[in-house]
């Protein structure tokens, strides 16, 4: 057997150890600005906010009260999970007295929630899911956390945010954490997107992999099959493609985070289609699909309503839902293809009437 002592430790192991995730902010700017240095700090309180909703679903089974339904249903008419709760609560209290960050907008609260000891020097604004996917919440499958950072604009006096109404392209940041068999975090501020890995026994998140790239096609298509009779035909005609061509395999885990983050490693599309009853889908513009938007244009993808760019998208309230078509540059357009040719299809035949 091998000397352990002449076991070969890779020589960047140390370096690596010390890749961290505040570091690597502060890296993707070329100055150390005070904008900088705020979203550097933001992004190490959003890490704090990770761990604490990683170590809590990891004990959750073991836990009184941790899993199952509150018995309230939120803002978007949906039941909600203790855990959604405490998540939700997590980010609140990880940006309180942090002079960061004045105003947190949730899927779990209706309004925004203030907090006016930051407001004079924190002019930021994050958007964010606090749990993704929160039907796997109790039988311990993949789930996330999403979020975007935005510039708060004017001084929202009247507290009624109208200055978060605007396109995903005003987005500073955005990302998310997989709680998987490992906890992933993936971000970007605009210079390319970055994932790191919690290191439990650093209490680290350790840089993984820089630059990610999404392959312009890839073999997943990712959407809940069980509404294919409530879609409109044009999503139907895509499917019975890839149903009919060789090079296909759908992946679906009822979970966007990790339905997307394999497609921003393998390639693919993911789409929450809009149905004939409810055209605007299911998906949360503000906090769900503008930043993974945003990290599926940084890596080489593409976003769209699956009609115009999901982040030139500009919502009309704070809970908008858009349908949407995400992932591979290639896949997106084909399933576009679809919706473009049906609707000329049907021009021509309205015409013929
Ligand atoms: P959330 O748990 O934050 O409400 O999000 C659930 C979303 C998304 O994560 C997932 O892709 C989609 O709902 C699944 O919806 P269906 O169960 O209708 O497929
Ligand atoms: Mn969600
Ligand atoms: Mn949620």
């Amino acid at each position: 057997m091998e000397n352990l002592d002449q076991a070969v430790i890779p020589e960047f192991s140390l370096d690596r150890d010390c890749q961290t995730l505040s570091q690597h902010v502060l890296q993707q700017f070329s100055d150390f600005t005070t904008q900088a240095q705020d979203i550097s700090a933001i992004m190490n309180r959003i890490a704090l906010a990770a761990k604490l909703v990683s170590r809590r679903l990891s004990r959750a089974g073991l836990m009184a009260g941790a899993l199952g339904f509150t018995g309230e249903t939120n803002v978007q008419g949906e039941s909600v999970k203790k855990m959604d709760i405490y998540a939700n609560d997590v980010f609140i209290s990880v940006f309180k007295r942090s002079g960061l960050v004045c105003r947190l907008a949730s899927e779990e609260m209706e309004k925004p929630y203030y907090i006016p000891e930051n407001c004079p020097v924190g002019r930021y604004t994050l958007l964010y899911d606090p749990i993704d996917g929160s039907s796997n919440v109790d039988i311990n499958l993949n789930v996330g956390s999403i979020f975007s950072l935005r510039q708060q604009e004017g001084d929202d006096l009247d507290e009624k945010a109208q200055d978060l109404l605007q396109n995903g392209d005003r987005q500073i940041g955005a990302g998310y954490i997989l709680y998987g068999p490992s906890t992933v975090l993936v971000y970007t501020v605009g210079k390319g997107v970055h994932s790191f890995v919690l290191d439990p026994s650093l209490g680290e998140f350790i840089l993984a992999e820089e630059n990610i790239n999404i392959p312009n096609h890839g073999p997943v298509y990712s959407l809940n099959e069980g509404n294919y009779w409530q879609w409109d035909e044009s999503i139907r005609d895509y499917i019975r493609y890839v149903h009919r061509h060789e090079g296909y395999t759908a992946r679906y885990s009822g979970a966007l985070v990790g339905d997307f983050h394999r497609i921003l490693l393998q390639g693919g599309v993911f789409l929450y289609p809009g149905t004939v009853e409810k055209p605007e889908g299911k998906l949360r513009l503000l906090y769900e699909s503008a930043p993974l938007a945003f990290l599926a244009e940084q890596a080489g993808g593409a976003a769209s309503t699956g009609t115009q760019r999901l982040l030139s998208y500009v919502p009309q309230e704070l809970h908008q839902r858009t349908p949407l078509v995400i992932g591979s540059t290639k896949d997106v357009q084909l399933v576009e293809s679809f919706i473009q040719e049906r609707a000329r299809h049907d021009a021509e035949e309205k015409a013929l009437v």
